[in-house]
């Protein structure tokens, strides 16, 4: 299970490590956003935050009662009330971090993140203490391939 900020990458290192483990990839987001028919972005601009939590807990709730795979959550998903004991309970949770600062860099505009505003480095610091609740921490400033050697030795050590 992949955790951490939005543009952290999650759903990049999380398609190159299930081949790998011979598990398939899930993207939480992507689930809601097939379940839904509409971006993630129009669920939370036509009907708000609260209701796109709830749609996320119940693809949540479908990943979890399923078969072992990599998950990538969406960066709001494990500060959740409960769900970061549940990810931890169903497997490796891993938190992928960078500061804010690089963050910025890679993501560039709010247009497919509403959550992604002028108060986004108060809600990166507000998250971390739940991220920093993973099994394992990685810090991604270097390739997306050097993050997933980085999780596959801690996997197998
Ligand atoms: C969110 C992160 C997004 C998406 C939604 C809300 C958040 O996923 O789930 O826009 O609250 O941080 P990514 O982390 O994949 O961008």
């Amino acid at each position: 299970m992949l955790v951490g900020f939005m543009g952290v990458g999650k759903s990049t290192v999380g398609s190159t490590l299930a081949p790998r483990l011979g598990l398939p990839f899930v993207d939480l987001d992507d689930l809601i956003v097939q379940r839904e028919g509409r971006s993630v972005a129009d669920i939370i601009r036509q009907e708000g935050e609260a209701a796109f939590r709830r749609l996320e807990a119940e693809a949540l709730d479908t990943v979890l009662s399923g078969p072992p795979v990599v998950l990538a959550c969406g960066g709001g998903a494990p500060c959740q009330r409960g769900t970061m004991n549940r990810l931890k309970q169903f497997g490796h949770v891993v938190h992928l971090f960078a500061p804010i600062e690089l963050l910025q860099g890679r993501v560039g505009g709010a247009q497919s993140r509403p959550l992604w505003d002028e108060s986004v480095e108060a809600l990166h610091a507000s998250r971390q203490a739940h991220y920093e609740r993973a099994h394992h921490q990685v810090d991604v400033s270097g390739t997306a391939e050097q993050v997933v050697e980085q999780i596959w030795r801690w996997l197998d050590a």
